[in-house]
């Protein structure tokens, strides 16, 4: 005899396993939707107009094609699902016909171009077709021996793709300076004290020097340095405590007291990291108290909840498709110190996903 509650489980499992997929499948329908509203500059309408915004003035302010009106509603509807805009009465009144309009959420404020810590920039560099390319080709490269995806899809890393296009050059370097432009106030707000007592800090691989130039205006007795690759630095001007030099972190990190690495060792291989590491150590050597300052993620760090455990294991993928890196976890942080000869280190965790690590000779 056929149990039908059994049968009717068997069903509701199947399709709940269906949906689940779907839901993955078309994930990057929130990454791309949210690239379109930005792109269309949707963000900055609502937050120049006085009043929650009705669908026709959005549409109107945007010179949406008249065959596309009734699209605009449904991209928002989605955007309002993940949390980047929301409904609101547009006369702040309880009246049952008042028309709602769209407001910004903190998520949203975030993408603004006037907001000095804009993530947009990011956002557009992420998802540019250049880096999202790499992700089609992940099973290709699990079967090849192609250093990352992004190779195989383009032939060359994305260090050497940066050096030869400056598009992607200039796109990269501003996704990473507006990060550090949120990050260093932080890092020179309740992080300052990692400062304490320093003279001298050089930034390994900082890009255009946003970071060093908020530490250097913030200590103005302290000597900073920012060594990156020519194509990075070429043509940035020194200014009196500030000073830019091209070269390979590889090679050689010029001296100071402390060696300060954002976002450089998750980029990373263990190998390749022993190698920076080594570098950072001889710079550091002559300095009583001098230490290198890691800012980066520490994996499995319990704290976060599901999106902030899923973002860091996002941003591990990221770091196998793009480069050579990965994030790393306590026990694999370690691993990394004690094996360059360095003594100790203390995980400050003060950024969020982040943490800063400072690591002791
Ligand atoms: C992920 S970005 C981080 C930039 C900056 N520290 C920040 O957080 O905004 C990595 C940086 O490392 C630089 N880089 C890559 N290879 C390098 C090398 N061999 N020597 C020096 N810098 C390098 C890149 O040009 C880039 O600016």
């Amino acid at each position: 005899m056929v149990n039908l509650s059994d049968s009717k489980n068997k069903s509701c499992e199947l399709l709940e396993a269906q949906a689940h997929i779907w839901n993955h499948i078309f994930n990057f329908i929130n990454s791309m939707s949210l690239k379109c509203a930005v792109e269309l500059g949707i963000p900055e309408i609502i937050h120049s107009h006085p009043k929650p915004i009705t669908i026709s003035e959005l549409n109107a302010a945007l010179s949406i094609h008249p065959t596309k009106a009734h699209c605009l509603p449904r991209l928002m509807r989605l955007l309002i699902h993940s949390g980047f805009f929301a409904l609101a009465k547009t006369n702040n009144q309880n009246d049952d016909n008042e028309e709602e309009g769209y407001v910004l959420t903190n998520s949203s404020k975030l993408l603004l171009n006037d907001n000095p810590f804009s993530v947009k920039p990011f956002l557009l560099a992420m998802l540019d077709p250049v880096l999202t390319k790499p992700w089609n080709f992940g099973s290709t490269w699990f079967l090849n021996d192609d250093l990352t995806p992004f190779d195989t899809a383009h032939g060359m890393s994305l260090w050497d793709y940066a050096g030869g296009y400056p598009k992607i050059n200039n796109f990269f370097n501003e996704a990473m300076a507006s990060d550090s432009r949120l990050l260093s106030s932080i890092l020179i707000g309740e992080g300052k004290e990692v400062f304490d007592g320093l003279n001298s800090v050089v930034d390994v691989g900082g890009g255009t020097g946003t970071a060093a130039k908020a530490i250097a205006k913030a200590f103005p007795q302290m000597e900073c340095i920012v060594l990156d690759l020519p194509h990075v630095v070429d043509g940035i001007h020194d200014t009196p405590n500030l000073k830019f030099v091209a070269g390979n972190m590889f090679h050689a990190v010029p001296p100071a007291d402390a060696i300060m690495l954002k976002w450089i060792l998750h980029d990373w291989s263990d190998q390749e990291c022993s190698k920076i590491l080594e570098q950072c150590k001889k710079a550091i050597k002559e300095r009583k108290g001098g230490k290198v300052i890691v800012i980066d993620m520490v994996r499995d760090n319990k704290k976060g909840d599901n999106e902030a455990i899923e973002t860091q294991l996002f941003y591990d993928m990221l770091m196998m498709v793009l480069v050579t890196g990965k994030e790393r976890n306590e026990k694999e942080w370690a691993k990394l110190f004690f094996d360059a000869g360095f003594s100790g280190y203390k995980i400050i965790p003060i950024m969020g996903l982040r943490s800063i690590i400072e690591v002791y000779p």
